[in-house]
């Protein structure tokens, strides 16, 4: 019996692409048809890797400023510069699409009598705004933020908060990500891992692996009802 489940937020639990996608489909800015894809991989690629530069470099800030000035350099990037475009997107930023299987997921945890919550580099607020609005709030035990160890993922601290708040062996954490090196990493760390690998993508070339892969977040249902 795991003595918590944890999710990664961004790309596991709530869908990233969904704000440009929103946005475009809304035809308020025609210039988004063809280039949202483009905005929102280069937006999303960029989120992860000033995180991760800032962590080297000892430059902490909340997750939402790198959502800021992510997006800055992506709408830059694409020649997409419209203030009230940026405004609209990091809006819908905040009230982002859950995946279709999270819901009964969830209800399934917490049957099982298992703490659910979410383990990300978001700050409370975001965190708090993004499943408000999804609706889904009352279904975690708990979020978890890197805003108390003032270091973003992969950095062990993260994932050692998991271990803290329930204090459990990193074996007694279960935990799921759609991103391949975040699952890597929790591995290296000792957490049970499950990678939703929802782009199909090779498994990562870093230390560790996820002892679990699926395509979606339904296929971690077996892994509960068998505790
Ligand atoms: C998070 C990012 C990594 O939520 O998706 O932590």
């Amino acid at each position: 019996m795991y003595k918590a489940v944890l999710f990664d937020a961004y790309g596991t639990v709530l869908d990233v692409d969904s704000a440009a996608s929103r946005l475009a489909q809304s035809g308020q800015f025609p210039s988004l048809q063809a280039k949202w894809p483009e905005l929102s991989a280069l937006w999303r690629s960029k989120q992860l890797s000033y995180s991760w530069l800032r962590s080297l470099s000892q430059h902490f800030v909340p997750f939402w400023q790198i959502t800021c000035e992510s997006l800055d350099y992506a709408l830059e990037a694409l020649d997409l510069d419209s203030p009230e475009m940026r405004e609209a997107l990091l809006d819908l930023y905040r009230q982002l699409d859950i995946y279709p299987e999270v819901d009964q997921l969830l209800q399934i945890i917490a049957q099982a009598g298992i703490p659910a919550a979410i383990l990300s580099n978001g700050n409370y607020q975001m965190l708090q705004d993004a499943f408000t609005n999804a609706g889904v709030i009352h279904r975690f035990d708990k979020l978890l933020s890197v805003e108390d160890v003032g270091i973003f993922k992969p950095a062990p601290q993260v994932y050692q908060l998991g271990c803290d708040s329930y204090n459990a062996r990193p074996e007694e954490i279960l935990f799921a990500s759609s991103n391949g090196w975040d699952a890597a990493a929790a591995s290296a760390f000792g957490y049970t891992t499950f990678w939703a690998n929802r782009s199909h993508m090779p498994v990562e070339k870093l230390p560790d692996a996820p002892q679990y892969i699926g395509h979606d977040l339904s296929e971690l249902i077996p892994l509960i009802s068998s505790t």
